[in-house]
Formats: C-alpha cells, structure tokens, sequence
C-alpha cells in the first residue's frame, strides 16, 4: 500500500492561479519569431520581442505555466546562495561580475514588467538572505557578502536575520524579490497575446528547420518565422547535445497555512542540507514554503522519504501546523555553473536556446530572454559571452562532463537491465515495471484497484521509466523527463506520451 503522505501532490502556485485557454496551432502562421515554451524564459522572451515591434508566436505543449515556473519556490533574486564564491572560482571574479549584474537587471525587469502591464501576481520587494548556522557557513556567508557587495549587488553581512529560529549570520541582499510564478507567466501571455502575436497552447512543436524562412511544425500546423527561440527548460529531440553539458537536478518543496503576517525575507541556507524557505500571501491566507532535498535525477531514492525531511523541518523549524501541498520538479544544471544562451549550435543561424538556468530560472532565464532578444534583434548585449551556449568551458568543466556524462551511462545501463519485478500486480498508489513478451510494461494501479499500463521505455532515448509513488508519475532516471499514469509528458526533454498497453 503507497504510504500516505501529508498535503495535495500539486504546488501552491499552480492550485491556486486559475487557468489559461489559448488555442492550439490550426493551420499557417506567419510571424517573426517562433518561441517554444510557455515558462519564464520564453514568455519573458516573447513578450521583449513584442515590445521591438516584432511579432511573436508562442508554442506551449500543456499550458502556460504548468512548467518548472509553476513549480518554482518564487523567489526572484541576484543572491544564489554562495554562487559568487563558486562563480570567482571556476572561472574569474569578472565573470561573477557579469553574471550578477546580469541577475540583477533582471529582478528589476520583472518589477518594471508587473508595474507595466499591471500584472497581478503578489510581487513583493524583500531582501533576500543566505543563511548560516555553523561556524564554518559564518565564515563562508561571510566571504560571499564581501565579494557580492564588491560585484555592484545591494549585499551586507548581518547578524539580524527575520527568521523564527536563530542562526549565526547572514547575507542580506536587499532589495530583491517574490512572486506568484504562475499569475506572473499569465500576466506575460496575456502581454504577448494580440496585435499579430500570439500564444497557442497545447501544441507540442517538432524540432525547427533552420533556414530562411525558419520552419516549426506544430501540433496541427506550422510556423514560418525569421528566428527561433527554444525555451522548453531542456532542449528536445537531441538539439545542441545539451543532454551531455546540463543535468537534470530534482528539488522537492512543502507548503503549509500560517497565522500572521508573512516573514520579512526570503532565505536559504548556506549549510547542507539545503533549505529554502520562502513566505507569501495568497488570496489573504499565509502561506510558508520549505524546499530542499536535492538531487540528481537519476539518484533520487525514497521521494516520501524527502518529503518527510522537508515536512519535518516545516513543523519544528517554522511552525507549520500542517502540510497543504508538495510537489517537486527539476532544472538543469550546467557543467560550469553559467546558463546557456544564444544559438542552439556553433552551426545554426536562426534557431536559440535557453538553458541551463542552475535552479535560479527567475531571474536567469529573465536575463536569458534579453540576451537573445538582443541577439535576434542584432544588437549587442553586454552579458551575451559569458552566457554564450556555444562558449568552450573552463578546464573546471571538462572533468565534471566525464563524471557527469559516466553518471548518465551508469544510469541509462541501470535502467536497460533494471525493472521485472514479478508478475503481481502493484498495490493501491503503487507502480512497477514487468515485463510481458519480452517488453516492459509500466503497470499502475489507482487507488480504486484499476490497473493503468503503458511501454516502460521512455519516449526519449529509450532508457526504462520507475515510478515515483510520492508523486504518482513515471520518471526517467536518463535525463528526467516525466510522465502522468495515463502516459502524457509532464516534463521533457521527451515529447511523446509513453503509449498504453494491454
Ligand atoms: C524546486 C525548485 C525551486 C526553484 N525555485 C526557484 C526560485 O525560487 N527562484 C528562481 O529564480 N528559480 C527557481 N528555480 C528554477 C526556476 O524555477 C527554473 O529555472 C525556471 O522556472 C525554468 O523556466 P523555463 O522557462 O526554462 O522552463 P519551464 O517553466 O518548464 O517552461 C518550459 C515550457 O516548455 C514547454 N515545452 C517543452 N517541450 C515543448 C515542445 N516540444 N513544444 C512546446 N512546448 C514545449 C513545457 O510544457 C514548459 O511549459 C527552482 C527550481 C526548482 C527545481
Ligand atoms: S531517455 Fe532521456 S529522458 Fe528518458
């Protein structure tokens, strides 16, 4: 029997945002751009093309927002934990520089864009907090508020840190961000929607012809268009080869109703194990976040186990009477710690990719969009080369692509040879992979008895799906694409749903 677990399996933010109703793609379009991907990257990309006179069409496989955005913890910050230290010593502290003006920029882009178009989406302006308990994360908070304050960010070091449990120091960046992630991508869309641009939803779209014109096919039509911009979080159908230079890392959150006023920050801890914690209100109810666990896809082990870590830290370290919501997703993390912007390949000349966004898509994938806003428009961008998807990475790299890339060998083997587990069929809440003729069959069984099958082999690249029964979904461990129990993709790279079977 799958083990009850507390809260409803879906995040606050998309529960709680309402929903979109674009049209899918009928027919022809013609427009300047194609953007692929209804996330922050590519609605914050189309909608800054929009604003240059070019036209735009969107195509987003499920709906606006349903996405990694949707999954996201809201916070919209320069301040990524102790990125600066790691950034100045994988590459250089000019890159560092770069990268936190670019982050910057960004929080203020997102606030200009909430004010502009009058989005309403709980935007709060809040400082945001590294935190630390140990002494050697003092020592480390420490150093990393030195050197951000020394980049051009708004960063101190601070003993007095609004959190309702005591730690030893801080850095405090002021003046950054929080957001209701999914009214945010709704309030973009609804930007983006009109005056010969347009979003279309449900519209899953084939990898695009590079040419001129650019050509996109599309759910039940095609797109014809100057440039491309693929926005899909990860790209699919092999694009790039970014499988082998970005990797899919899970993170769970919790979510639990509080009495008073929401904490005066947002925060992160600066010792392992990782916890974020953000607070917001929603419709006049607060509401405390407690994230972390992280991991590599294909190393996840017990998801309810995650969930009772996370849950337990809610109840005794914030006081979260009760768990409301869990959900978790995954980004991916690029190989030198630096996103992946500009053309998808050394040899494309009008298709784009964002990438890579390292768990901090809010304000990297923002500034992403306005580096190939400027790309696409021909104009130079002062953040451009050090994002640049195509830039040879620092020596640092090279022996994390071996263990990285012999990670996902490792696993994409485990996986081929992984999963009979007998001919019995799974409990109430729980799935397996069996083999039947010689295929593996994802068997599930729902919590009325009935018994859901489908092909075992992920749509991508063939590795064999495992079930994750905190979630209810068949996961790749390869490259982390999703399925529902019913086979429809909730996350890529895969674009096909894992077809049923007797
Ligand atoms: C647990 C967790 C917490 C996080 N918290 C924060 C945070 O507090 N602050 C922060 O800055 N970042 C945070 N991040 C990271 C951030 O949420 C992501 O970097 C960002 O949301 C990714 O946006 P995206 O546009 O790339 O992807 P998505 O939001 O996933 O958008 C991509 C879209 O493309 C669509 N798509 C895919 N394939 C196709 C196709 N073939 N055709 C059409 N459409 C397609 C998908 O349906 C999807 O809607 C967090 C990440 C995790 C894992
Ligand atoms: S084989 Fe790549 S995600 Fe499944």
């Amino acid at each position: 029997m799958a083990r009850r677990l507390e809260g409803e399996p879906v995040s606050l933010w998309v529960a709680t945002a309402g929903g979109t109703d674009y049209p899918p793609l009928v027919g022809e379009v013609e427009v300047d751009v194609a953007v692929i991907g209804g996330g922050i990257a590519g609605l914050t990309t189309a909608l800054a093309l929009k604003r240059t006179g070019r036209t735009v069409a969107v195509l987003e496989a499920a709906r606006v927002g349903t996405g990694v955005t949707g999954h996201t913890t809201g916070k919209v910050t320069a301040l990524h934990r102790l990125v600066y230290t790691e950034l100045r010593a994988s590459h250089n502290e000019n890159t560092a520089r770069v990268y936190a003006a670019a982050n910057q920029s960004a929080v203020g882009h997102v606030a200009q864009v909430v004010a502009d178009e009058g989005i309403d989406c709980d935007l709060r302006r809040v400082a945001n907090y590294t935190y630390a308990e140990s002494k050697d994360a003092v020592t480390a908070v420490r150093a990393e508020a030195e050197l951000a304050a020394r980049l051009g960010l708004p960063a101190e070091f601070t003993t007095d840190v609004p959190l309702p449990f005591a730690v030893r120091g801080a850095v405090r960046c002021a003046d950054q961000a929080q957001l209701h992630a999914v009214r945010y991508l709704q309030g973009l869309a609804h930007a983006v929607h009109g005056d010969g641009s347009a979003v279309y939803e449900e519209t899953v779209a084939d990898k695009p012809h590079d040419g001129t014109p650019c050509v996109v096919a599309a759910g039940r039509g095609t797109v014809r268009c100057r440039a491309v911009v693929v926005a899909t979080n990860l790209p699919y159908g092999g694009q790039g080869l970014f499988e082998t230079r970005c990797h899919p890392h899970r993170s769970y959150l919790v979510a639990g109703r509080v009495d008073g006023p929401p904490l005066d920050g947002t925060f992160i801890s600066a010792d392992e194990p990782m916890r974020s914690i953000l607070s917001a209100v929603v419709d006049g109810a607060t509401w405390l976040l407690a994230g972390g666990e992280g991991h590599r896809v294909s190393r996840g082990g017990d998801a309810a186990e995650r969930y009772g870590h996370l849950a337990a830290f809610a109840h005794d370290r914030l006081g979260v009477p009760t768990i409301g919501h869990r959900w978790s997703t995954q980004d991916g993390i690029p190989l030198d710690g630096l996103p992946y912007v500009g053309l998808m390949s050394p040899t494309a000349h009008h298709v784009y990719v964002i990438t890579g966004l390292r768990k901090w898509g809010l304000t990297n994938g923002t500034a992403a969009a306005l580096i190939v806003t400027d790309a696409v428009n021909g104009r130079d961008n002062p953040w451009a080369k050090v994002f640049n998807s195509n830039r040879i990475t620092p020596v640092a790299s090279a022996a994390r692509f071996v263990t990285e890339n012999v990670r996902t060998a490792v696993a994409t083997l485990g996986s081929r040879f992984r999963g009979h587990a007998g001919t019995g069929a799974p409990a109430p809440g729980e799935g397996a992979v069996t083999e039947v003729d010689g295929e593996k069959v994802a068997v599930y069984t729902d919590e009325e008895g009935r018994r859901h099958a489908l092909s075992a082999v992920c749509t991508h690249l063939g590795c064999t799906v495992e079930f994750n029964a905190a979630d209810t979904t068949w996961d790749c461990p390869c490259h982390g694409s999703r399925f529902g129990t019913d086979g429809h993709v909730l996350q890529g790279p895969a674009t096909r749903s894992l077809p049923a079977r007797e």
